[in-house]
């Protein structure tokens, strides 16, 4: 965050629900019947001070604080009658340094494509490529920052952005510089990735383990180097890289210092046991996974974030297992997966929205999976993901009466205010 004076305290009172996500004894990352407690308090009030939760509870005993009555004049006052207010989503996995939107792939794809002949005929990820390799670190930075305010209008404060379409050195730290330049003075909290194994780029076709070296002795090191990146993910599937690629990287990617996570089994199963044993942070997409897959992840620390806009958009019937998941005790997570190939939407509220009527969760579910286990997938969760004294002050105010709406109003948002890091945004 870059703001140049501390916000004014705020005190958001009257909210009809205020889920606070705050559990006591509750484990997090949340799982199973964990994952539906919203922590709930009726006519409740939030007061933020700085950038920071200083107390969260009833109305009546906000206002009759005695912090509150002598600072009254000087706290900026929502009125949160009839709404709901919730901890700002935690959208934990996007690719927003991209230039256009494929346009061709999208026809091409209603057409009957398949994801291969799509990549034949000059589609997919290598010609997003091509366009950020073509674009200045400013131009692709105002494109990474209009996605970061469009997530916001949505309710969403804390993101984790993805490079992955330069797939050269110099792009991919390209892309890492749009993303810092893009979050410098955005009031909500970015978290970097450096993804250069997204895919095989066309000058390394013939000699793919080239590129891998590319990473490892380069891109890899100059990002932890230059502090640009707080994560290394990998897409780990038929087509981009293998379980031994996956390895070599995340090894990589721990002796430099980075976190590790990947997008895994979302066109063909992997195997997660030998990955599982470096303990990512997140593995991600997760529709092939089978039982045994299930099992391993229940006993890891590691978060499945699922990524439905993507089965969405790219007309799949099909979901990962995601009762199965639940009722195992994987900690899920919902996120976005914003991206010009496979979900070009910002929108957290449709994301869970299409878990709740595609993967079955219940609306409760959806929210603690985007807010304390989207938080969980990126490290965060002693700062994000729940309403607690002591913790950033990030806030999305829904004008709806009941939680459920959040999810039941499908592709109409009806986030009415969003706090960031303390900072009152200004309306989309
Ligand atoms: O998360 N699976 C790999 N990456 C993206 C799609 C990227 C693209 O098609 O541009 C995803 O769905
Ligand atoms: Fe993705």
């Amino acid at each position: 965050m870059n703001t140049s004076r501390a916000p004014k305290p705020l005190l958001l009172f009257n909210i009809r629900q205020l889920l606070t996500l705050n559990v006591p004894g509750g484990s997090v990352p949340r799982r199973g019947t964990e994952l539906s407690k919203l922590g709930m308090i009726e006519d409740g009030a939030v007061l933020c001070v700085g950038d920071k939760i200083v107390s969260a509870g009833k109305t009546r005993d906000a206002l009759r604080d005695a912090w509150i009555r002598k600072h009254r004049k000087r706290v900026i006052e929502i009125d949160c009658a009839g709404k709901v207010v919730l901890p700002g989503f935690v959208d934990s996995h996007t690719h927003p340094a991209f230039v256009s939107p494929r346009l061709m792939d999208f026809e091409k794809r209603i057409a009957g494509a398949s994801y291969a002949e799509i990549a034949e005929a000059g589609g997919g990820i290598r010609s997003s490529a091509e366009a950020v390799r073509q674009t200045g670190k400013s131009q692709l930075a105002v494109k990474v920052r209009m996605a970061l305010n469009e997530m916001a209008t949505s309710g969403t404060t804390t993101v984790e952005a993805k490079s992955g379409y330069g797939l050269s050195l110099d792009s991919e730290l390209k892309s890492l510089e749009a993303i810092r330049a893009a979050s410098a003075n955005w009031p909500g909290t970015v978290v970097a990735t450096l993804l250069g194994a997204h895919a095989v780029p066309r000058e390394f076709k013939e000699k793919p383990q080239e590129f891998v070296e590319l990473l490892c002795q380069h891109m890899i090191p100059q990002a932890a180097k230059r502090r640009l990146a707080q994560f290394v993910d990998v897409f780990c599937d038929a087509g981009a890289f293998s379980e031994q690629d996956s390895l070599r990287i995340f090894q990589t990617a721990e002796t430099n210092g980075l976190g590790i996570r990947a997008h895994i089994s979302q066109l063909k199963r992997t195997p997660l046991e030998k990955l599982l044993r470096l303990a990512p942070a997140s593995l991600d997409h997760l529709d092939e996974v089978n039982e045994s897959d299930i099992a391993l992840l229940a006993k890891s620390t590691t978060v499945a974030t699922l990524v439905p806009g993507a089965n969405h958009f790219l007309g799949l019937k099909k979901y990962p297992p995601t009762r199965s998941l639940i009722e195992a005790g994987v900690a899920v997570a919902l996120a976005t997966d914003y991206n010009p190939g496979s979900s070009p939407t910002t929108s957290m509220p449709f994301v869970l929205s299409l878990a709740c009527t595609q993967m079955k969760m219940a609306p409760a579910e959806t929210i603690v999976a985007a807010t304390v286990n989207g938080a969980c997938a990126l490290k965060l969760e002693r700062r994000k993901g729940s309403i607690e004294p002591g913790k950033d002050a990030d806030l999305a105010v829904f004008d709806v009466p009941d939680y459920r709406e959040i999810a039941y109003w499908v592709a109409s948002s009806k986030c009415e205010t969003v706090v960031a890091n303390g900072i009152v945004l200004p309306k989309g």
